[in-house]
């Protein structure tokens, strides 16, 4: 398959480990509007990563070695955090401090979705601490989808016109992004 052909993979992490997240919500929405030529998949082992920790790097844990895989194969990061007490949520924060020293985030086309337009510090500091790691944070494709309070699950999400519509554009910006940075 040619480069102009082959298929842009893109992996899912939320920061909510909630059963009923609606930042899961949102990402199993994104999965089902993935645009034509787009594969999401959605990485669901944030909780069983260990807390980081430099001195068990060399163990190589299985856990965070299929963590660094999955991220080597996929050429965009889609991100839907909560906020915390003004802050990244600490097994998402953790996630990152895992492939700080490895570098599977440089240059790795990334795109934030963010459920409350108040939660904004969270966002803050993952495009500060993404932009340190070298990741290539894409505004036009990073937004902000009023969610909260609004107990949509994925179809609930899907249902509504102008969320999917948004859902829909940030995702077509994210694809025509990774496309340009990896020239595709
Ligand atoms: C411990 C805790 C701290 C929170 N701190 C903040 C905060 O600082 N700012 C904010 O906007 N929301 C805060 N929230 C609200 C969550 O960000 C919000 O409920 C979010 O939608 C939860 O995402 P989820 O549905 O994907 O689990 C907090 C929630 C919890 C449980």
């Amino acid at each position: 398959m040619s480069e102009k052909s082959r298929v842009i993979r893109i992996l899912a992490i939320s920061g909510s480990l909630r059963s009923v997240s609606s930042n899961k919500a949102l990402l199993r929405a994104a999965i089902a509007l993935a645009p034509k030529g787009c594969a999401i998949a959605m990485y669901d082992g944030l909780g069983d990563l260990p807390h980081f920790n430099p001195d068990i790097e060399a163990s190589n844990p299985p856990s965070v070695m299929d963590f660094r895989t999955q991220l080597q194969r996929t050429d965009g990061v889609l991100i839907s955090s909560p906020e915390y007490a003004h802050g990244v949520p600490g097994v998402l924060k953790n996630a990152l401090d895992w492939v700080v020293g490895s570098g599977e985030f440089v240059s790795k086309p990334v795109a934030l979705l963010n459920v409350s337009p108040r939660a904004t510090y969270a966002q803050e500091s993952l495009i500060e601490t993404i932009s340190t790691m070298d990741g290539r944070i894409t505004a036009e494709a990073s937004v902000t989808l009023p969610l909260l309070g609004r107990g949509l699950d994925e179809a609930g999400i899907i249902a509504d016109v102008d969320i999917s519509r948004s859902l829909q554009s940030s995702l077509v910006a994210f694809v025509a992004a990774i496309m340009a940075l990896n020239n595709v």
